[in-house]
């Protein structure tokens, strides 16, 4: 178990963060097993990892190094959606994988379920490319989504229901950086 201060880059606001909830080699270890159920996991046809901006940046870079099959990788950048924007199925792509999707098997890589309003949106939109397959891994999963449009195939931790930061996760854009994932004070 790393301490706050020992494993982190020097922060100033580092005092805002109340404990380490996965330390780096915790996150280190799953994300190599989760690399290996993924290359277990697809047998033939091309496979492209899409990340979701910017939370999974670090989770993403990690992972594909962890996958032992043949993989494209490209991002996507989702609109926030505010409390207007509530309707089902409303999500409007920033930025647009130039990646062709139809007949691959798409991984869509999160950093974090919470709602699950993100996932359910951006599934609707990703299907209509028409892809071979469309799976969902998750690094964190809050448990609180009422209704999922598809579950995480591949999940790394079972997350406390915290806000949690770190390891690509940030609170109004700072902490991203940390090598692990901490949870802030209330
Ligand atoms: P959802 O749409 O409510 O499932 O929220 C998912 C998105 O909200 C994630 O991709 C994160 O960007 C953000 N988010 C949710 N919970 C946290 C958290 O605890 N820390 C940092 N970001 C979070
Ligand atoms: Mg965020």
């Amino acid at each position: 178990m790393t301490s706050i201060e020992s494993n982190a880059v020097s922060d100033a606001s580092l005092d805002k963060i109340r404990e380490v909830v996965f330390d780096a080699e915790t996150i280190s270890a799953r994300v190599q097993s989760l690399g290996r159920e993924i290359t277990d996991y697809y047998g033939s046809g091309e496979l492209l990892v899409l990340g979701l901006l910017k939370g999974s940046f670090i989770f993403l870079a990690d992972l594909v190094r962890n996958i032992g099959r043949p993989l494209q990788v490209d991002f996507l950048v989702a609109s926030s959606y505010g409390s207007k924007t509530t309707s089902s199925g409303e999500v409007r792509l920033v930025y647009d994988p130039k990646t062709q999707l139809k007949g691959k098997h798409i991984l869509l890589v999160e950093d974090i379920v919470d709602s699950g309003k993100t996932i359910n949106r951006l599934v609707g939109v990703l299907r209509e490319r028409d892809p071979l397959s469309l799976e969902v891994c998750a690094l964190l999963d809050k448990g609180i989504a009422n209704y999922l449009v598809i579950e995480p195939r591949f999940l790394g931790f079972e997350a406390p229901t915290k806000f949690l930061v770190g390891y690509g996760l940030d609170h109004a854009e700072n902490h991203r950086h940390l090598p692990y994932i901490g949870a802030l004070e209330e």
